[in-house]
């Protein structure tokens, strides 16, 4: 676990909950550090780390199941202060004795909370009433004894209770989600107040720490850039922090956004003064990929010819000592490496895998950081907004937007009518604010009508999603005119597509990425 960090700060136990990161997330804007561990870590492992309190996240799990994940008991000693959310709620109740059983019905969405005691964790809120999201299906039946009920909603009686000492508080509803209302002053509360938390978390301080451990490397640095922003600070951050000693590498896989490896190179070589070695190896990456239509398989081939590129660079230009990469915090707990429960959906690896022989230490300055915090840090290190803003790209690029075999054509088709999405998107204002949006393409043809004459010709399909932190996302209601304007443009400026379709998938079940 990161002890350094969490010195101080909040810990959350992860119970699977959709919205642990965003509580990690949310108590950082108070700048106050928050990381998200095991919901197994016990009460003398987070007293090592020296937090200042806990918090409990939801889950999806039900209390009295004989499955559920339950933390260290030890936890509700009374010695640390203790936040339980939704189903962290419901493991309060149970642990203290009181009965938590599944209600008559869901409710779900935004609720009324009547506030009864507006000590600690409503304090300072200047009324009676909130709107508050709920989300669960089991309801608190009893209360413990020694709580005291703080604030009840229309299916919860108990909305919010505190032991009480005034150290353990327990809310039904999700304080971190930005439709309750006064969220972040509850959490603030309970951080500030409850676990008397300082601030100790800011950007700025970052960059400085970082910038200090950085220069004591002692040695070259391969760093890897694929154009998206996590890879693109990481390597201004390192040729700031370390000058000559780094060598940033992008390679051309052929799999890129439009104009893609000219804009990227171009920004960081005449922008920000970093020069960039270019490696064109699409033509090698497209020959192995003929034929190939699993997208586990695409991934395995794209990762070792990533892997091979660099090792070949490694032994022209070397030797390194390190090898630089973008991963962050979300990364680092989605693979598992936290130890937090985390089931792998797809391979995701940040450049597509790396080399294993080749025996260099791994540098990855942003692993501690959300997505907002790196364009936060990319700004104050002076990169411009229009690379800070860039949506996300998987490491497989065009690969995996590419349902079946990788051809040219569907390059061509994937690559504009994506161009397209993006540019509308950005052009109506929505850009900045959805997590991604492209179109995808696969081998259905469809006919279509041109002058006279039938003629088939390939479906593409749109996607557009918001999310958080991409473990779940739901599709934008993008306004019928901007959807319109995207089909026309599609159909009239990608030669050989003759239909538009708009996916209204949600994460789960479909997943972001078609493949
Ligand atoms: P999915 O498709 O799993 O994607 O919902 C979640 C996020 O991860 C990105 N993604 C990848 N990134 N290598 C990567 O570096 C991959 O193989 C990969 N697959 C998906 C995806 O773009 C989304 O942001």
């Amino acid at each position: 676990m990161s002890g350094g960090l969490l010195a101080g700060g909040i810990a959350v136990l992860d119970f699977g909950g959709q919205y642990s990161h965003l509580i990690c997330r949310r108590v950082r804007g108070l700048g106050v550090y928050s990381g998200l561990l095991p919901y197994s870590t016990t009460l003398p492992e987070l007293k090592d780390s020296g937090v200042a309190g806990v918090i409990l996240s939801g889950g999806p799990a039900s209390v009295y199941s004989p499955s559920a994940p339950h933390p260290d008991p030890a936890i509700f000693g009374g010695s640390i202060p203790v936040l339980g959310i939704c189903y962290g709620y419901q493991l309060l109740v149970e642990a203290h004795g009181g009965t938590v059983k599944k209600a008559d019905g869901r409710e779900y969405g935004k609720s009324k909370l009547t506030i009864t005691d507006s000590s600690n964790l409503f304090e300072n809120l200047g009324r009676n009433e909130l709107v508050c999201w709920m989300s669960h299906t089991d309801s608190a039946t009893t209360l413990p004894s020694g709580m005291n009920v703080l604030g009840s909603s229309e299916h919860s009686p108990y909305a919010a209770i505190a032991s009480a000492d005034g150290r353990q508080f327990g809310v039904q509803f999700h304080p971190e989600v930005v439709h309750t209302e006064s969220g972040d002053r509850i959490l603030a509360n309970f951080v500030f107040g409850v676990c008397g938390a300082k601030r100790n978390w800011s950007i700025s301080d970052f960059l400085q720490r970082t910038f200090d451990n950085l220069k004591g490397l002692d040695g070259r640095v391969l760093c890897a850039v694929s154009g998206g922003v996590d890879s693109s600070v990481t390597a201004v951050l390192l040729s700031r922090a370390l000058g000559r000693d780094v060598e940033c590498v992008f390679v051309d896989t052929g799999l890129l956004r439009e104009n893609e490896a000219g804009d990227v190179s171009r920004f960081l070589t005449s922008e920000m003064k970093i020069p960039v070695k270019v490696i064109d190896s699409s033509g090698l990456f497209l020959e192995q990929l003929k034929g190939v239509s699993d997208p586990e398989e695409k991934r395995k081939i794209i990762g070792r010819l990533f892997a091979g590129v660099f090792k070949s660079e490694s032994d022209q230009s070397g030797p390194f000592r390190y090898l630089a990469q973008g991963t962050l915090y979300p990364d680092v707990i989605e693979s598992g490496r936290s130890s937090a429960p985390a089931s792998v959906i797809k391979t995701h690896h940040n450049v597509g895998g790396l080399p294993k022989d080749l025996s260099l230490d791994v540098v990855e300055p942003l692993k501690d950081l959300y997505k907002d915090e790196v364009r936060v840090l990319g700004s104050l290190l002076g990169m411009p907004r229009k690379l800070l803003r860039r949506h996300p790209f998987p490491g497989p690029g065009l690969a995996v937007r590419i349902v079946g075999e990788v051809t040219p054509e569907k390059l061509r088709i994937c690559r504009r009518a994506s161009a397209i999405v993006e540019g509308v998107l950005v052009d109506d204002g929505f850009y900045d604010d959805l997590w991604q949006a492209f179109a995808f393409v696969g081998d259905d043809k469809v006919t279509g009508v041109l002058g006279d004459e039938r003629r088939l010709g390939y479906q593409v399909t749109v996607k557009i999603v918001e999310s958080v932190d991409a473990m779940t996302a739901d599709w934008f209601r993008v306004p019928y005119p901007t959807l319109e304007r995207i089909s026309s443009r599609i159909t009239n400026e990608v030669e050989g597509v003759v239909g538009v379709a708009y996916s209204v998938s949600t994460k789960p079940p479909a997943t972001i990425e078609p493949q």
